[in-house]
């Protein structure tokens, strides 16, 4: 009977979602996000029911720790966490920035594997464990709540590794975090381990057991469920999985494989609010310039498409004969034709608050202005128009330079001659230039203004709809002064899609 109880009780079990994407999901080459996008985001993550959300790195700049201490002044629900190594400098800008979060949490790391001791750090497992107590110690003096992570943990020694959690639970941590740092492990793998750690550390009951798996071999979200499986009560995770190379376990597919299997995951819930998921990869998307592929699991744009008409028949037949999860869970409503040039505001309003978007009245009166332009030289617009419309206006806030027209004679007899006029830094300038095509061309006159000179490193456009009015997305990649940072812009007419996506590198470079 005791015994049946327990069973049921175990099926309640929470996981806790603790949300990385602005820490090390931001540590994704060329995802730099400004310290007021990063707050967007974390509104938008504290709306889906993260738990914990780690806002950044305080130590890593005076941007990082500002953004930190933006977001911790701002988030209600969600505890707002900031990254410290074992250091006081580190663990005092952990401190300050969190100093106005309703719920604070530090979140210490030191790396336990032979491979970190010997070359990054020089030191013995000794010192290491000394170094890890007076850290956490030192961190439980100003919050309640300390995590701990024993950096490349799934590649150490497994007794140093008992012995360091042994001590920092002792310590005052109370989450231990199990880093696959390197995304080396697999899923039978993560799930002894975590289980040897379950019956091998005697204070373990004190803490709850997390997982921080990184998807080198694509096996992070499988190392994560493993995790669970084996009682793990706390994921590490990204939207889209962003992060560090190969990126981090995808928050959707661990939120919406816990959801449709429950029962096979021990029937464990999280309190995420699934009709958000969508919304919230896009804003990490339009933010960071990340595209999500197209087959990415949950929040692809094929992820609920069916082309064979095998399975379309069947599915009008019966949804669940191919498809195991309802768009509508995850936010996605039916992309239909919505409006057309004689819609009004109200309609246009209503369709962005059921795709999601709920905009002040500013915000509302700008996107509506931009809809009307774009429906005089466009005749259907669908949503995914709406979408990048408002994804615009999302980006705009931060224009140092804005273009105000750009012409360009080409042909297949004639070189490419660009002229074009931008507002940079409040004034209108024009310079004209040639080049390699078009927009080679344009980056160049633009290049002549501004004096920036980033280097192109990819160019990518698509349809943002289909038909031959559809608008055009233009992606690139440029790299200044050793980063990588990139940027997007859309339009009906393909060459100002690609000078706004140029422009739009260049805002982030100079803010
Ligand atoms: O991958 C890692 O080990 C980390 C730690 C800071 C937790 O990101
Ligand atoms: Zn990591």
């Amino acid at each position: 009977m005791a015994q049946a109880r327990k069973k049921k009780t175990a099926k309640k079990e929470k996981v806790i979602i603790f949300d990385t994407t602005l820490r090390d999901g931001e540590q994704a080459p060329g995802a730099s996000l400004t310290s007021e996008e990063k707050l967007e985001v974390a509104h938008q993550l504290e709306l889906l029911g993260v738990n914990v959300l780690e806002a950044g790195f305080p130590i890593a700049s005076p941007d990082d720790f500002y953004a930190v201490k933006l977001i911790a002044s701002r988030m209600k629900k969600s505890a707002v966490c900031a990254l410290a190594r074992c250091k006081d400098e580190d663990i005092n800008a952990a401190r300050d920035s969190l100093k106005k979060a309703k719920h604070p949490r530090i979140h210490v790391f030191l790396a336990t594997s032979k491979i970190h001791l010997k070359y990054k750090f020089k030191k013995a497992e000794e010192e290491i464990l000394e170094l890890a107590v007076r850290a956490v110690r030192r961190a439980r003096k100003f919050c309640p709540d300390i995590e701990f992570s024993p950096e490349d943990a799934t590649r150490s020694d497994r007794e140093f590794l008992y012995r360091v959690i042994e001590a920092a639970i002792d310590s005052g941590a109370r989450t231990i975090n199990i880093p696959d740092t390197v995304g080396y492990s697999y899923p039978q793998e993560i799930q002894a381990l975590i289980e040897d750690i379950f019956s091998h550390v005697p204070n373990i009951g004190k803490a709850v057991i997390s997982i921080h798996c990184h998807n080198d071999l694509g096996l992070a979200t499988a190392n994560s469920l493993s995790a669970v499986l084996a009682g793990a009560r706390q994921i590490h995770c990204t939207l889209n999985g962003i992060g560090e190379r190969a990126g981090n376990a995808s928050l959707e597919e661990l939120v919406m494989a816990m959801k449709v299997r429950r029962k096979a995951f021990r029937g464990v819930y999280t309190d995420i609010n699934t009709k958000e998921i969508y919304r919230a990869s896009r804003l990490v998307s339009t933010l960071t310039g990340f595209m999500v592929p197209p087959n990415k699991a949950i929040v692809g744009r094929n992820a609920f498409r069916h082309e064979s008409g095998i399975h379309q028949d069947a599915i009008l037949k019966k949804r669940s004969t191919y498809e195991i999860m309802n768009p509508r869970d995850i936010g996605i409503g039916k992309s239909q034709l919505v409006l057309g040039k004689h819609s009004g505001r109200h309609a246009l309003l209503q369709r962005l608050k059921d795709l999601g978007f709920v905009l002040d009245k500013t915000k509302g009166e700008r996107v509506f202005s931009r809809f009307k332009a774009l429906a005089d030289k466009k005749k259907q617009i669908f949503d995914d128009d709406l979408i990048a419309l408002v994804e615009e206006e999302i980006r705009k806030k931060k224009k140092i330079c804005s273009l105000v027209s750009v012409q360009v004679t080409t042909g297949t007899d004639i070189p490419p001659e660009a002229k074009v006029k931008i507002k940079y830094k409040g004034k209108v300038h024009e310079a004209r230039s040639g080049g390699d095509g078009p927009v080679d061309a344009c980056y160049k006159a633009i290049d002549k203004i501004t004096k920036v000179r980033p280097k192109l490193l990819s160019y990518k456009l698509d349809a943002v709809t289909r038909g031959k009015d559809a608008q055009g997305m233009v992606r690139v990649e440029v790299q200044y002064k050793n980063k990588t940072i990139r940027g997007q812009g859309a339009s009906t007419d393909v060459l100002e899609a690609s000078v706004k996506a140029y422009l739009d590198t260049l805002n982030k470079i100079l803010s």
